[in-house]
């Protein structure tokens, strides 16, 4: 008798910003062959295009109908997400600080989420997929073969993202200050809060190194892959 086929899994990761959940998804779907999605970079574009045709990011009509006549494609490489906004990379832009507060701003209002987790089912439908973000267990695939809530104290979270990007002229306090309030608006929203699901593997990585991490999730990749034959 032949072997069935391993079927390709949905891995959903969630969690706050600076929790390593972009590095690990990224590493993870590259050892198993699966495509990496990062949701947020998304939200990212949106707010882009908002700040470039002068949209207020309170505005959800405006921001819907500009998400509706845009193209926003995470073309998958080998280190992550090239985004690519009506055609144009963006990639490098949309890390910077004021599309970073303007992600934060854009995803709170229920229609613009609506369009993006319909958007972000059809990209992972198919299986094969790593996609990270604040509610892929929740709402976007809320039947994820594995969902893995990943924290981390968010005094180490801040240290993280302080390291990974040093913005000139801003001070590590006022960085400090601005993650907080992007982590107390994700967490409170009205609409599809940042929680982990209720069968969400969570991972506390305060004291775990990526590695550990990587490993932990490997194994449990691997558990729910002979479980599922
Ligand atoms: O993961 P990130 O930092 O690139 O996300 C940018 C913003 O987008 C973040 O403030 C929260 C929001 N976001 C969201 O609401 N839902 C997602 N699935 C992903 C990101």
């Amino acid at each position: 008798m032949t072997e069935p086929t391993q079927r390709k899994l949905i891995i959903a990761i969630d969690g706050p910003a600076g929790a390593g959940k972009s590095t690990i998804a990224s590493r993870l779907a590259r050892k198993l062959g699966y495509v990496n999605l990062e949701s947020g970079a998304m939200y990212r574009a949106l707010a882009l295009r908002a700040i470039e045709w002068d949209v207020s990011f309170d505005d959800e009509e405006a921001l819907l109908k500009l998400a509706q006549d845009s193209s926003i494609v995470l073309d998958r490489t080998i280190g992550g997400n090239r985004v690519l906004l009506c055609g144009k990379d963006v990639s490098a832009r949309i890390r910077e600080r004021d599309v970073t507060e303007g992600a934060s701003r854009v995803s709170v209002h229920p229609k613009v989420r609506e369009w993006m987790v319909a958007r972000q089912r059809e990209m992972g439908i198919g299986g094969g997929v790593v996609m990270e973000g604040r509610d892929i267990g929740t709402k976007v695939f809320p039947d994820a073969d594995l969902k893995i809530f990943l924290d981390a104290d968010p005094v180490i979270r801040e240290q993280r993202r302080l390291d990974q990007q040093r913005v000139k002229g801003v001070s590590a306090e006022a960085m400090a200050a601005e993650l907080r309030e992007r982590d107390r608006r994700d967490r409170t929203r009205a609409a599809s809060p940042l929680v982990a699901a209720e069968d969400a593997i969570v991972l506390d990585s305060t004291h775990m190194s990526e590695d550990e991490v990587l490993d932990r999730i490997e194994e449990l990749v691997e558990e729910k892959s002979l479980s599922r034959r």
